[in-house]
């Protein structure tokens, strides 16, 4: 008996039932282990320790003929930097799959003062554990006294911190914020919105985001990255996290926080921080699944013109290909002659085309881009001959782009340029890509030869299943099976190839993704359902993708499967809007959901969301820009920037942050007119109209949330938004760079506020990097009981706006304004004097005061370095 338990416990580790206890055995059965791998050798120095490790099998373990154990370790524990530690376990004796491109290269830079290693000791069994110097906690703990496997298949630790910790991240799925304790399968994979709350192991989806963020009772935080591409299982326990993966080796990084807007920084400088996107990617975009042909798409293009609503992009789902192959046009329904007609007016309008391209490329003789594909030849190949590997998609049998193929990124560029010669697209929609296979492994292969009946261990489902056959071979002999969910990060660093061969930012949206996409695409969170529990998810989703480093994220709004109503529709105009990737996207066969297909409350409620979101474009691309500039999350959730108000984490969903200085309650529920709504201990003010929150005794107010109506948004005193005037009549975002900017000022306490703008030309790749873009800094402060001044200073003066571009600031709203102001002055190196006139509005009621500037518009530029006095009576 107590033999067989001693090889289950090792090797099956971790199958956790959370009954008795975290693990599912009697504390005298988890007491009799000890980790099987014993240091051999250990070396230190000041960059990291390297360890040997060799496995001397228990005298009573019984290993089972499937599990192929590796039994020479070869350890490094590496000091990246001081708030970084990375570990890697591999086999000594021979090489095995490690995931390539996900981080970019970097240079260590050493331990510093913030952690430190325990010795590890020859002859004791295998022991890391880390202690962040700070506050004296273990970060990281491999007890030698839990469950440890290193096997060829089957490979499983765990962090074992010892005290209780709410983790989050781990994607992708559908779930709450804070994850419920209990096993999370990881694998890229087509599945339609199963809701993951711990105990259900194949309710994985699109993407595999093996990064979590844990923070502790005390509120304090760390992070870690398994950086490994197979299919695996991570566990989510009271006081551990743990990983069981069915391949690769063991890459573990660290992040030692300590709060979580640390940890995601730190998992950020790593990955590297997201692509530009580009300024018409923020405004408003349109699709629908079902398109029956040009003249209805041309006729929903009119139907935003006729209901005076702005668009910036229309998009078309696989209904405009022929026989659903890529990069083809329909000839009945969407012959090139209409198409062509209707793509000029667009683009003549501002607009945009955004086409989906599915993962899939038909296999079938007559087809030009399957036949290019051949010669040389970039697909994956069959385990079973050498030809190409097949699965059945959309357009029947296909075969798939190998990307780790050095051949296939000019294969692939050199397709979408002729597509473009076609469809004047702007940006590309790559759907399907996990990859999708509507059967199981290789048609007329059946199964695989590699399955849940060879594996030792199966993360919650086959691993054939709707996949290409895992037995598939890519480049370089390279196993399908180790690389299955790379497919979509592969497919989205050859498509950012071409937007980056014509200078131009990517629009690129992606539907699976690995660690390290964001530097490459955006994404949305895939085929969600027109339902109000699906609203509230949708946040979790974008707080999510924000933490893996791919912030230009939206759902589907109004919902994609099944029937919206007028009511859920409105709500999630108001919060789609304010995703970073606004698009309203609908399946087939469902009822129109487009802003005037219900009634007046959807029609006005969709003006005033959209044009909000115009009106905060800038701040949009500011925030976009500065987290490009420099990683962390414009779209996040409050506790991150109030990490000691545990309420912000245990209600994450019903409010989240635009950047440092706003905040929004989206309206969830169906049936209300307003709630009672928690705000971080602040001073806050109503974005709208500058009145000031008054807090309850419980950090509570009442928010009016009537349809039609606008979505609560409050600013924060202490800082500056730049609005757009334009966006009241603006259809699109090229026209809304012609506006003139005004300022709302939010004071706080000490009568101060700070802001950023930063312009660009909105559209190119080098703008970070050639130094192409200006950034602003606006600063207000107090002078002396009359005076008090606003600051305009740029620190980077890189661009140059075209003409008529943001010519001038029109108006400065202050909210907490506790005067009537008398008079402003305007100094700059070339000039100083009063703004005259000026007209100087003040509501004592609300403490609002509003300077309008417009009559001297020529010396108030948003970009220009100067200094504004501002003189109240008293
Ligand atoms: C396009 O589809 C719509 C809706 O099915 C139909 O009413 C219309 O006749 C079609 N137009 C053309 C040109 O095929
Ligand atoms: C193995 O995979 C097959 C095919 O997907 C499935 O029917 C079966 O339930 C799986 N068995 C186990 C033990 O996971
Ligand atoms: C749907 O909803 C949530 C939130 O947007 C998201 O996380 C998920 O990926 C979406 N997709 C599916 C298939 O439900
Ligand atoms: C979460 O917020 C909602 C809406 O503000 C509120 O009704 C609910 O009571 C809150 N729940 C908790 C646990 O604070
Ligand atoms: C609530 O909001 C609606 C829509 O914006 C507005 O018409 C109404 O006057 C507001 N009610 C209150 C009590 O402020
Ligand atoms: C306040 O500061 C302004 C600008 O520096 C100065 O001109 C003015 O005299 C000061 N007023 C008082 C009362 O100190
Ligand atoms: C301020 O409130 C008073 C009393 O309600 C009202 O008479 C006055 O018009 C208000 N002032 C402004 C500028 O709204």
């Amino acid at each position: 008996m107590a033999k067989t338990k001693v090889a289950f416990l090792c090797l099956v580790l971790l199958s956790f039932s959370y009954a008795s206890n975290d693990y599912g055995f009697s504390e005298e059965e988890v007491s009799a282990f000890t980790n099987p791998y014993v240091v051999t050798s250990v070396v230190s120095n000041t960059g990291g320790v390297t360890v040997q490790a060799q496995y001397q099998a228990p005298a009573d373990l019984e290993t089972p003929a499937s599990e192929q154990i590796i039994t020479n370790l070869a350890i490094t524990i590496q000091y990246d930097n001081p708030y970084r530690v990375r570990f890697t376990m591999t086999d000594a004796n021979n090489a095995r799959w490690q995931v390539p491109n996900a981080i970019p290269s970097y240079t260590p830079s050493g331990a510093g003062s913030f952690y430190s290693l325990a010795p590890i000791v020859v002859g004791q069994p295998l022991s890391i554990k880390i202690t962040r110097t700070t506050d004296n906690k273990v970060v990281f703990f491999l007890n030698p006294s839990q469950p440890f496997g290193y096997n060829n298949q089957d490979i499983g630790f765990a962090n074992w911190l010892g005290y209780p910790i709410k983790v989050m991240g781990l994607g992708e799925r559908i779930s709450s914020f804070v994850l419920a304790q209990g096993s999370y399968t990881l694998y890229a994979r087509d599945r339609g919105s199963p809701i993951d709350t711990g105990d259900t192991p194949d309710s994985n989806m699109y993407s595999s985001q093996p990064f979590y963020l844990a923070v502790d009772n005390q509120l304090a935080a760390h992070g870690g990255l398994f950086l490994n591409s197979n299919a695996m299982t991570a566990f989510v326990g009271s006081n551990f996290v743990g990983f069981r993966t069915t391949g690769g080796i063991i890459d573990f990084f660290l992040f030692i926080g300590p709060q979580p807007a640390d940890v995601i920084n730190q998992y950020h400088d790593l990955i590297g921080y997201p692509t530009l996107v580009p300024w018409w990617g923020l405004g408003w975009h349109q699709c629908r699944y079902g398109f029956q042909n040009i003249s209805v798409v041309s006729s929903v293009t009119t139907s935003y013109t006729t209901y005076n609503l702005p668009l910036d992009a229309m998009w078309i789902d696989i209904d405009y290909m022929n026989q659903y192959q890529d990069f083809t046009l329909d000839p009945v329904n969407f012959p090139q002659a209409s198409f062509t007609t209707w793509v000029t007016n667009l683009k003549a309008a501002n607009k945009h085309f955004v086409p989906i391209v599915d993962a899939g490329i038909a296999q079938s003789a007559g087809y030009s881009v399957y036949n290019s594909g051949l010669n040389p030849n970039v697909y994956i190949t069959s385990a079973y001959k050498n030809v190409p590997t097949t699965g059945v998609v959309w357009p029947g049998v296909s075969v798939f782009v190998d990307w780790f193929n050095p051949n296939a990124n000019a294969f692939w560029t050199g397709q979408l340029t002729k597509f473009n010669t076609l469809t004047s697209f702007s940006g590309i929609w790559i759907d399907m890509n996990e990859a999708s296979n509507f059967v199981n492994g290789e048609p007329g292969h059946p199964p695989s030869q590699i399955t849940n009946l060879t594996m030792p261990y199966t993360p919650g489902q086959d691993v054939n299943d709707n996949s290409i056959d895992v037995a598939s071979i890519h480049y370089g002999g390279i196993l399908e099976y180790n690389v299955h969910s790379l497919f979509g990060f592969g497919e989205t660093m050859a498509t950012y190839q071409y937007f980056k061969g014509l200078n131009l930012r990517p629009f690129i949206i992606t539907r699976s993704s690995f660690v390290g996409t964001g530097r490459y695409a955006g994404k949305w969170t895939g085929d969600n359902f027109s339902q109000w529990s699906f609203l509230a998810y949708s946040i979790t989703g974008l707080f999510d993708l924000g933490m893996f480093g791919i912030p230009f994220a939206g759902a589907d709004i109004c919902g994609f499967q099944g029937n919206t109503n007028e009511e859920l529709c409105s709500r999630w105009m108001q919060l789609g809007t304010l995703y970073p990737f606004s698009r309203n996207h609908n399946a087939k066969g469902s009822v129109d959901q487009y802003p005037w297909s219900f009634g007046s409350t959807l029609l006005q409620t969709s003006n005033i969301a959209i044009r909000t979101k115009y009106s905060l474009l800038l701040h949009f691309a500011t925030g976009m820009f500065r987290v490009s500039l420099m990683g962390g999350m414009h779209f996040r959730p409050a506790f991150f920037d109030y990490p000691n108000d545990i309420n912000l984490l245990n209600n994450a969903t019903s409010h989240f942050m635009l950047g440092e200085g706003l905040i929004v309650h989206p309206c969830l529920w169906p049936g209300v007119t307003g709630s009672t709504s928690y705000f971080p201990y602040d001073l806050w003010y109503d974005f709208y109209q500058g009145t000031y929150m008054q807090l309850n005794y419980y950090n509570s107010a009442y928010l009016n949330m009537t349809l039609p109506g606008p979505i609560p948004i409050h600013i924060k005193g202490g800082y500056i938004v730049p609005t757009l005037d334009n966006s009241n009549t603006a259809l699109d975002t090229i026209s809304l760079r012609k506006s003139p900017i005004t300022l709302v000022v939010a004071l706080n306490g000490a009568f101060q506020a700070d802001g950023h703008a930063v312009f660009d030309d909105g559209l190119s790749i080098n703008s970070l990097s050639g130094n192409l873009y200006t950034m602003i800094n606006y600063h207000y402060q107090y002078v002396n009981a009359t005076t008090d001044t606003l600051i305009i200073q740029p620190t980077i003066s890189g661009y140059t706006r075209a003409n008529g571009e943001f010519p001038y600031i029109s108006n400065i709203i202050i909210y907490g304004c506790v005067e009537g102001i008398r008079n402003v002055f305007y100094t700059t190196t070339a000039f100083s004097g009063q703004l005259n006139p000026v007209f100087l509005l003040w509501n004592p009621n609300t403490s609002v005061c509003k300077i309008i500037l417009s009559s001297s518009r020529q010396l108030v530029l948003p970009d220009m370095a100067g200094q504004l006095t501002i003189n109240f009576y008293l």
